[in-house]
């Protein structure tokens, strides 16, 4: 029996209720038994392992390998391993968009361990929404997590250049819409794009979230950006494994190592990356789970303070599998550390100062610049804010076209995403490469769940006759591969009637990076006029998790969690 002092380890951590706890424990390991476990084995410090593998996603491919290496770091630390399933996240195969599941996902990882006997967890997960979604269940359940990443896939030769996923996929797409490469060619470089397992090989969404899961303490030091295939990769996750069983005796908690202080630490991070778009986002819903808040304006203050230090696809020139070698996120840590906070706990029981204090051996000045010699001067999101946008919008500045910076345009407005399919390459579309591209209704509660839209495509048209970026604004996100000069996440949004619902064909727009506004200039007057006429643009769902996501998703400024789901008694943060 437990003694009453200590908190129950193991097996005999949250007992089935059946009225008698001896019981409980008893056909519990009986059943456990059934599995041909040993009394010794089940008497050790249990580690689960949140397995998010699926047919359904490439990304994930190698995990049983993974998976095995961490079951034998458990296994030589005194652990035992329990392997248990959970929701997967395939980005490209999930509809309408797999932002839509992140809060599902993250439900169950945090119910699951919660709910079965585990004293600490390693969570293994890699493409874009899983990594968020196990660090907001691990952070609400609040038991020990490692998080171990699946690792970014290997760049690809073709035809003597080096292709990766999936910023080369966007730019092939463009050249074919353009007409520059033939269906013959397209066809070749689809095979070639995604050729390992791992997640997409530039600096996406997925890595950025890699990036910030080890910025922030909950990933073990110098395994973000080891590629899937790598041997490194097994043997971070045997360590992973093993770290896990050292939680389990001594705990350090997701709610210890996710403070204000390291979420600050993971945007500084973020922002010297170039990273993704949707890292915004999804470190909101983390800081929400622990109650703090990312204020907009909070992240500009930031990012005019943070250069960029890394030179990776879809703002520089390498891929994720070149900044392993050139010192990985480490090299970036150790850059910044005048910058960060460096008496935020790790999941090793180091502080981030500790960790960072030995210089690294090499760093490929190439990929990983000086603070002195930065790559670009300031940090690659900035959020705007202005009539059009009042609770903000977010550019990637650090992926746009500077000449596009300071401009005033028309609006060529596109009511939603089958109307944009519709009309954009129609010959009858009335546009030019100077106007403003305005999608609306493709944000959280649109009824599409806020897809990656944003990236509106140029109109065929002005594509062929060489127009590469154009202003484009939506209320939907934009994939961390992506690049153009694009304002995304435009909140509050259209489909609950934001004032991005209320702009028409014509309509000017003035957009200005430099003061940090997006205005729609439009008189008072007319807009009252529209917003009397507006109508939601969808009905709500009748039943199913679909009715669950719309009763109760935040918008992006909060990061599209679920109101219920944030940490109860509020969410702190600077005023
Ligand atoms: Fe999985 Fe890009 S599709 S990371």
């Amino acid at each position: 029996m437990a003694d009453e002092r200590t908190p129950p380890r193991g097996l005999a951590r949250g007992l089935t209720n059946y009225g008698d706890a001896d019981f409980s424990l008893y056909l519990r390991r009986s059943f456990a038994r059934s599995m041909g476990y040993s009394r010794e084995m089940l008497a050790r410090p249990v580690v689960g392992i949140a397995d998010s593998a699926s047919g359904f996603n490439n990304c994930h491919r190698h995990f049983p390998e993974l998976i095995d290496a961490v079951k034998r770091g458990v296994i030589a630390a005194g652990g035992l391993p329990v392997q248990f399933p959970t929701v997967s996240l395939g980005e490209v195969f999930l509809h309408p968009t797999s932002m839509m599941f992140r809060n599902l996902m993250s439900i169950d990882v945090e119910e699951m361990i919660r709910a079965q006997p585990m004293d600490a967890a390693v969570l293994v997960g890699g493409c874009d929404k899983t990594v968020p979604a196990q660090l907001m269940g691990a952070a609400s359940a609040d038991v020990p997590a490692v998080q171990l990443l699946a690792g970014p896939m290997m760049p690809t030769r073709w035809q003597g250049e080096r292709l990766g996923a999936c910023t080369d996929c966007r730019r092939f797409w463009a050249m074919y819409r353009a007409g520059t490469i033939d269906a013959r060619q397209i066809e070749e470089v689809e095979g070639n794009l995604a050729t390992t397992a791992g997640t997409c090989a530039v600096m996406g969404t997925a890595s950025t979230m890699a990036s910030i899961a080890e910025a922030l303490g909950m990933a073990l030091p110098g395994t973000a950006a080891i590629p899937a295939v790598h041997a490194d990769r097994l043997r971070a996750a045997e360590a992973s494994g093993r770290q896990a069983v050292a939680l389990a005796l001594a705990p350090v908690r997701p709610s210890d190592v996710i403070t204000e202080r390291s979420l600050e630490n993971a945007l500084r991070v973020m922002l010297a990356i170039g990273g993704s778009t949707n890292a915004i986002v999804h470190l909101t819903a983390i800081a929400g789970r622990v109650g703090v808040r990312i204020p907009l304006a909070r992240l500009n203050e930031l990012s005019d303070s943070t250069p960029v230090l890394v030179d990776l696809k879809p703002t520089g020139q390498h891929y994720m599998s070149d900044l392993y070698s050139a010192g990985g996120i480490g090299a970036v840590l150790r850059e910044l550390k005048d910058l960060l906070h460096l008496d935020c706990r790790t999941v090793t029981g180091e502080t981030l100062g500790e960790r960072i204090a030995a210089p690294l051996a090499y760093v490929d000045r190439e990929i990983v610049r000086p603070m002195s010699d930065p790559f670009q001067k300031q940090g690659g999101l900035v959020a705007l804010f202005g009539s059009l946008a009042p609770q903000g919008a977010i550019l990637k500045r650090s992926a746009a076209d500077p000449k596009l910076f300071e401009r005033e345009g028309r609006a060529v407005v596109f009511e939603s995403l089958e109307d944009l399919a519709a009309r954009v390459d129609s010959a009858e579309l009335d546009v030019t490469a100077d106007d403003f591209l305005v999608l609306q209704n493709a944000g959280p509660r649109s009824g599409v769940a806020m897809p990656e839209a944003g990236y509106l495509p140029i109109p065929a048209r002005l594509a062929r006759a060489g127009a590469k970026d154009m202003v484009r604004i939506s209320d939907a996100r934009m994939s961390g591969t992506a690049y153009g000069t694009i304002v995304l996440h435009v909140t509050p949004e259209a489909a609950i009637g934001g004032p991005l619902a209320l702009v028409r064909n014509g309509d000017r727009i003035r957009l200005s990076v430099r003061d940090r506004r997006i205005d729609l200039l439009v008189d008072d007057r007319e807009l009252a006029k529209r917003r009397a006429a507006w109508q939601p643009p969808v009905p709500p769902p009748a039943r199913g998790y679909a009715r669950l996501y719309m009763d109760h998703v935040l918008q992006a400024d909060e990061g599209c969690d679920f109101d219920f789901l944030r940490k109860s008694g509020g969410v702190r943060g600077p005023e």
